[in-house]
């Protein structure tokens, strides 16, 4: 059945090595459509923990399996790229590196080029400079026990960006300013796939999957692709009772 691009899908899995094993098999399957389409693959990494398994695994693929891919960011602290909070590490540590993924395949938000609100334009027109109007083939997000997804976090004034690519975050309740792609980029891609496991997640999932939730209170429910179909990828521990 064809999903609508307005339901998300939930999808569980036993634990987060099988997540990472089905989140492989759809980011292979977007790249094989993108490539096919358009001869390349715009990807949107996440930050945090739960992706690093996806990232190792795509890490072990044959290097020409990787060609014609872009790799970006779609969030990243205001740190620079080797402090031990940078995604951007993180992300070459389990991925870019070890695949020898080239520099000019690899558009990470520039931290250390000014000013927050400088980095933000500067990534924003990075990502109109490569995709000349096209969305991301693919948004990788993750959730936080608060709710926030990439830094699109409660109570921000990110929350409300409508008119920019990307913009400064300054949460209260997680540490550094953040660089983010706005809700108008997610809602313009082509899918997104959410990755979302661990206990600690199940409270906000559950009153996120909730039909009554405020969506100003969940950033993660308002990251919906509006043109393709968004998909959250959960282990048993993070789902509620009613999806396990
Ligand atoms: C970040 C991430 C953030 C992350 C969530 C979930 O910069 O922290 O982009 O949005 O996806 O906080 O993180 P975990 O996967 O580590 O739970």
């Amino acid at each position: 059945m064809k999903q609508d691009a307005s339901t998300p899908q939930h999808v569980v899995f036993e634990d987060v090595e099988a997540l990472a094993d089905e989140a492989l098999v759809r980011v292979l399957e977007a790249a094989a459509r993108a490539l096919a389409d358009r001869g390349r693959f715009d990807l949107v990494l996440s930050g945090g923990s739960t992706p690093r398994r996806l990232y190792q695994r795509l890490s072990r693929l044959a290097p020409e399996r990787l060609s014609g891919w872009h790799f970006w960011q779609g969030d990243e602290r205001f740190v620079p790229p080797e402090h031990p909070d940078s995604n951007l590490a993180m992300v070459a540590e389990s991925l870019l590196d070890p695949a020898g993924v080239s520099p000019e395949s690899v558009h990470s938000v520039p931290t250390t080029a000014g000013t927050p609100e400088e980095v933000a334009r500067l990534y924003a027109r990075e990502i109109e400079d490569q995709l000349a109007g096209e969305p991301f083939d693919l948004v990788l997000l993750g959730m936080g026990a608060d709710g926030h997804t990439a830094s699109l976090f409660p109570g921000t004034s990110a929350l409300d960006e409508r008119d920019e690519l990307v913009t400064v975050a300054r949460p209260t309740t997680a540490p550094h300013v953040r660089i983010t792609l706005t809700f108008p980029v997610l809602e313009a891609a082509r899918q997104v796939l959410f990755l979302v496991a661990g206990d600690d997640k199940r409270e906000k999932v559950e009153e996120l999957f909730a039909a009554s939730a405020e969506p100003s209170l969940y950033p993660a429910a308002r990251a919906c692709s509006r043109r393709g179909t968004t998909t959250w990828l959960l282990d048993r521990a993070a789902a509620p009772a009613a999806h396990s």
